[in-house]
């Protein structure tokens, strides 16, 4: 390192051991893996770590039904994911894991240094309960009739229907979707970090500059309108760091997350005989940098900085903060394939085609954006290939063919010295985290070099006797223009910026190298450095998001609802294995008896007979179309093992099958006679 270095520390959200990377996770990696690229090329010390977030009830939830141990299910998910990070080249200079030692450490250390400063509060609640599965319900893991607008299935901390908020235990009928069953309440002591007492703190950071005026906007509505203490601990069954002195409770997930961000980075202290505290001390010089999406600002913007202010450490310099990406105008979506895992993409197109429409994008903004597929092969192709590949391929054979050695002098020297002038504001917009505007000067010079070669059209002049000197002399000029625009991009394509160096013959480009020219140099022959995207591609890679099932990730608790992409419209497009299907219990049942429910007018109240299994009470919405008399001594198809619903009415111990949309559209499935009550319908 020298001594006029910047040192830097910079980290992307840790992504949830639950799930696969997809296209909504690589906008950040991508984001921040050009960032780090361009700092490292620059010439400064920059390093870059990330982790899995390992803990938390939803992946403990998803090892169980993944038959596995948790520590085997987030083994498994690190693997994919950093297989999927490299296969993007996204490199992280550290890849960890919240559930490991150093990230203990720094929980416990954190949490004892602010209870030691007075910062960590008990508090008596009363919490849902699942008495089943005997935990407590995160409200995420609670569904039930929303109190707002009475619509069924909703989550206990929000609608999506008509968007109330609320708390779990407002929910009308409210059931565990662990177990099924109806939640009770419980008292329990939990542990509250103060965080009302840093609010004059966290006044004077969100003020400082560090934030993006629209975070900062939003981070002060929240301010004012009063910070609250913040639940850190949760009960057993958790799978987390178990807090030191109560037994029992662990450290909630969102607790030791950011924490990991430190484990990781002394991770690699370790191995590289770094100083953690040069890094994280309050008077630190370094520079840390946190990209993130919009929805955990809360978490980032309020929550880490007042726990590393009560633990002794330094703030963040920034959070970078991005929007959310759309795929033709829309959410992600399984049925019309556009929700896109990144191994998918990968078995069907380039990662350096994604990074660069990524970059064309991205702003500093916190701005959402769409990414169009048609717009992303026209762009691709016509940029990458078009423009840039394409003054090299068309005049590298003529270097070749002439001996393969650049000419000592330029034909065009102010073209190649404008081109060589731009590197400071192409370096001043990837500082800025402004990609969009680096990447539309980068193909504004593109576009001069192209009309250079067009005007000069070497494979005519080529033809004269001759005239070799002037080929090469044009040549070298445009494969001057070339190489300082691979130079320019390569942040974003590192990978076509390797195959480039090669090419002509050089060591890997840095930024300082814009200052120089490649004259008299021999040169490779040209071999194609890109391909265009084939519209065939993008067909076969929404095809197969198509197939794909459902990513785990979706089910994670802690996940808001933004990124949930569980659609009923994609349910029909979702396949469930033969084991799902038998889990469902069918059985003839036989009305015995069907009356009006005062006070319903779309239900009727069913008796039915189950033969051995009994009778059971189910309410049905069928009272347009039938009348009680209607359907007493029918035969009907009952889902027996449905979790039994508290009504307004009674319980309702399962539902009867029925074709159509409901209201006077409804029509009863009804074995044939000769079906006996309690026969299992497969
Ligand atoms: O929202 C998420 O996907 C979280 N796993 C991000 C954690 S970022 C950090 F705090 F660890
Ligand atoms: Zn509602």
């Amino acid at each position: 390192m020298t001594q006029s270095q910047r040192r830097i520390l910079v980290t992307s959200a840790l992504p949830y051991a639950n799930g696969p990377i997809h296209l909504g996770h690589l906008l950040e990696y991508i984001q921040t893996d050009i960032w780090v690229r361009f700092q490292k090329l620059f010439g400064e010390n920059c390093i870059y770590v990330c982790a899995d977030d390992a803990h938390g009830t939803a992946i403990m939830l998803k090892a169980e039904e993944n038959g596995v141990t948790p520590e085997q299910q987030i083994a498994n998910v690190k693997r994919e994911h950093e297989a999927d990070f490299s296969d993007f080249l996204i490199r992280f200079d550290n890849y960890h894991s919240t559930h490991s030692e150093e990230n203990r450490h720094f929980a416990e250390l954190i949490f004892k240094r602010n209870k030691a400063a007075g910062n960590i509060l008990e508090k008596e609640i009363t919490q849902l309960f699942d008495p089943e599965k005997g935990m407590f319900l995160a409200d995420r893991f609670v569904k039930g009739t929303c109190p707002k607008c009475g619509a069924a299935d909703q989550y206990g901390d929000n609608c999506e229907v008509c968007g109330a908020t609320y708390s779990a235990a407002e929910l009308v009928d409210p059931y565990s979707t662990i177990s099924g069953a109806k939640p009770v309440m419980k008292g329990v002591t939990q542990l509250f970090f103060n965080l009302p007492k840093f609010t004059d703190m966290l006044r004077d950071w969100l003020r400082s500059g560090s934030l993006q005026e629209s975070v900062a906007n939003k981070l002060n509505e929240w301010l004012g309108a009063g910070l609250q203490p913040w639940d850190i601990s949760r009960e057993a069954p958790y799978f987390g760091f178990e807090i030191p002195g109560y037994p029992g409770k662990y450290f909630y997930v969102w607790l030791d997350a950011p924490i990991g961000y430190m484990a990781s980075f002394q991770h690699y202290c370790n191995q590289h005989g770094l100083d953690f505290d040069s890094y994280w001390a309050p008077d630190s010089d370094a520079e840390l940098y946190h990209f993130i999406g919009k929805d955990i600002i809360n978490f980032h913007g309020l929550f880490w900085p007042a726990m590393l202010q009560g633990a002794g450490f330094r703030k963040p310099t920034a959070l970078n903060v991005h929007g959310f990406v759309t795929v033709n105008g829309a959410k992600m979506s399984k049925s019309r394939g556009t929700f896109i895992k990144a191994r998918t993409y990968l078995d069907h197109l380039n990662p350096e085609y994604l990074r660069y429409y990524f970059a064309a994008k991205l702003t500093s903004k916190v701005d959402d954006f769409d990414l169009s597929l048609d717009d992303f092969v026209q762009r691709v192709n016509s940029d990458l290939i078009g423009k840039v590949v394409q003054i090299a391929s068309r005049t590298a054979n003529f270097v070749n063919k002439f001996g393969g050695k650049l000419s000592a002098e330029l034909d065009d020297a102010q073209l190649v010295a404008d081109v060589q002038a731009a590197a400071a504001s192409v370096a001043a917009s990837y500082e800025a985290r402004e990609f969009g505007r680096a990447m539309r000067d980068i193909m504004a010079l593109a576009d001069r070099g192209n009309l250079y070669v067009q005007e000069k059209a070497p494979w005519t002049l080529a033809k004269q006797a001759g005239s070799e000197q002037q080929v090469l002399a044009v040549c070298t000029t445009a494969l001057n223009v070339f190489r300082l625009l691979v130079l320019y991009l390569k942040p974003v394509l590192p990978q076509l910026a390797e195959k480039a160096e090669a090419f002509l013959n050089i060591p890997a480009l840095s930024w300082a190298d814009a200052q120089q020219q490649l004259l008299g140099h021999q040169i490779n022959a040209f071999t194609p450095l890109m391909q265009r995207i084939e519209p065939a591609s993008i067909e076969a890679l929404l095809a197969a998001s198509r197939e794909g099932t459902a990513p785990a990730a979706e089910s994670s608790a802690e996940k808001k609802p933004e990124k949930k992409a569980t659609k009923k419209e994609d349910a029909v497009n979702e396949h469930i294995s033969i084991d799902d299907f038998l889990k469902v219990k069918l059985r003839v049942a036989k009305v015995v008896k069907a009356a009006h429910v005062e006070g319903a007018d779309k239900l009727l109240q069913l008796t039915l007979d189950v033969g051995a299994e009994g009778t059971r009470n189910v309410f049905a919405g069928i009272k347009a179309k039938y009348s009680p008399e209607q359907i007493e001594g029918k035969l009907v198809v009952l889902v027996a093992n449905l979790a039994p619903r508290k009504m307004k009415f009674g319980l309702s111990e399962g539902m009867v099958l029925a074709a159509g949309p409901g209201g006077e559209d409804v029509f009863l499935l009804s074995p044939d006679s000769g079906a006996e009550p309690g026969m299992e319908v497969r």
